[in-house]
């Protein structure tokens, strides 16, 4: 038997790379690649990147730096870069980076097989075009999942151009993926164990898409695809990100009260609570508008854990618009968020700007950091004595524990010793520690 070639991948960023990444293992494995934990095995080595902040980019530089002495070992390992940057800086790559062999970009990686084989022939390969074909009509159907919750892109790239955001270059104009397709891979993913499903988008709920055939066609938003995913037997949980505040549309709040299959976490993504530097932002939302979204969400489903992404030390940011956007957390209450530095991105109109001080914006992000934690820590200590329903992912470090996600995606340890992956499990909270519950099954 001839011995299977080894694919090393890793990915960098965001849930989508981790959903392609899925993917290219599997477009590699129908050309007979299985992967490998260690470099040192690798036919092939491929990194796919982020362009969100410089330092996500900078850490393709300085892997690539490390993987040099790897190369020289073994001269016939091929390096490919993928992702946002091989998007963005792709030809750069190619020119100052002469041990890469292939770049390619999120929206032709399933060319990769092909590609591939022009490595082996003995030349290079690079494809950063946003080409005509869809890639998901050809690339091979969905492997066996490692556990029982998945990710299922529905939609990407972004037409909102927020000032400071390279997603509209590197991930490219909207689209949406047709409702059949869709219901096709979840079905699919169901069959082979999956039990939660998180759609995935840059804008997913900008989701417009080709509505299902068997139901009228037509063209469908994230509602009407949800409730569609939702009748899927053996599917239990139904979970989507990132959002846009301005496309928090009526049937979509409507479904977070009346699907109970759709879970109760809405990442909301605000960045600042100060009118001028959401103004200079280009959100096309101010921060009223915000709290009567999430005053409408509530309305709708009461319990619903809210998160969001903060930047601060935004071009222009004030001490006074810092402290709006703590105010606008202390009003909001998240249970969960993630904030960053403003990093300049080469290309973006807030790029022309200068930013603020780095101390100055080192304090910021310590400040409202701080204050985020308070926040997630008390709603999680809020859970202790509640009975939640729990997805087991894998087992525990200890023995007889098993660890799974709650409806609020809160990680909880749950004693069981008769506990396995995939079970939906009702489980009493007992304790909350820094990141994660603890609780009895019940
Ligand atoms: N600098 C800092 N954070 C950024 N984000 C996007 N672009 C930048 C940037 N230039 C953050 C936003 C976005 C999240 C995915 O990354 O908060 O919601
Ligand atoms: Fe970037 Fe704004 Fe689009 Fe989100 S909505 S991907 S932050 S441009």
């Amino acid at each position: 038997m001839v011995e299977a070639k080894k694919l090393f991948i890793k990915t960098y960023g965001c849930q989508m790379n981790v959903y392609d990444s899925e993917r290219m293992v599997e477009a590699m494995g129908a050309e007979g690649y299985v992967t490998t934990e260690t470099v040192e095995d690798a036919d092939m080595v491929l990194l796919n990147t982020c362009h969100i902040r410089e330092k996500a980019s900078e850490k393709l530089y300085s892997d690539l730096g490390r993987l040099r002495a790897f190369k020289e070992a073994k001269p016939e390992m091929k390096i490919g870069v993928a992702g946002c940057v091989a998007q963005a800086e792709g030809d750069e790559i190619m020119r100052r980076m002469p041990l890469v062999d292939l770049v390619v970009g999120p929206q032709s990686y399933h060319r990769l097989p092909e590609m591939n084989r022009r490595l082996l022939a003995g030349g290079k390969a690079i494809d950063t075009e946003f080409p005509a074909e869809d890639k998901f009509d050809h690339l091979p159907e969905r492997k066996a999942l490692r556990g029982p919750s998945a990710f299922l892109t529905v939609q990407e790239g972004c037409d909102k151009f927020c000032a400071f955001c390279v997603v509209p270059y590197t991930r490219g104009a909207e689209v949406s993926r047709p409702a059949d397709r869709l219901l096709a891979e979840a079905r699919g993913l169901v069959e082979k164990g999956v039990k939660e499903i998180t759609l995935l988008g840059q804008n997913v709920n900008a989701y417009h898409g080709a509505g299902a055939a068997s139901d009228g066609g037509g063209d469908w938003g994230l509602a009407r695809l949800v409730r569609a995913l939702a009748r899927i037997d053996g599917l239990e949980r139904i979970r989507y990100t990132t959002s846009h505040p301005n496309d928090m549309e009526d049937d979509l709040i409507a479904a977070h009260g009346d699907e109970p299959k759709l879970m109760p976490y809405l990442h909301l993504p605000v960045q600042s609570g100060s009118d001028r530097i959401l103004k200079a932002m280009n959100r096309k939302h101010g921060r009223d508008a915000y709290f009567r979204m999430i005053e409408r969400v509530r309305a709708a489903r009461p319990d619903i854990l809210l998160s969001s992404d903060f930047i601060v030390g935004f071009p222009g940011e004030t001490d006074a618009d810092f402290a709006d956007t703590l105010d606008l957390i202390r009003a909001v209450g998240f249970g969960q968020s993630y904030s960053f530095k403003y990093s300049a991105r080469p290309g973006t109109p807030a790029a022309e700007k200068p930013g603020v001080e780095a101390g100055v914006a080192d304090a910021r992000l310590q400040a409202v950091q701080a204050l985020l934690l308070e926040q997630q820590r008390a709603i999680q200590a809020g859970m202790v004595g509640r009975e939640v329903a729990v997805l087991y992912e894998k087992a525990g470090r200890m023995a007889g524990q098993m660890v799974g996600k709650s409806d609020h995606l809160h990680a909880v340890h749950v004693t069981d010793a008769a506990g396995k992956p995939g079970d939906l499990v009702r489980v009493r909270i007992v304790e909350s520690g820094p990141n994660s519950l603890g609780g009895q099954r019940v």
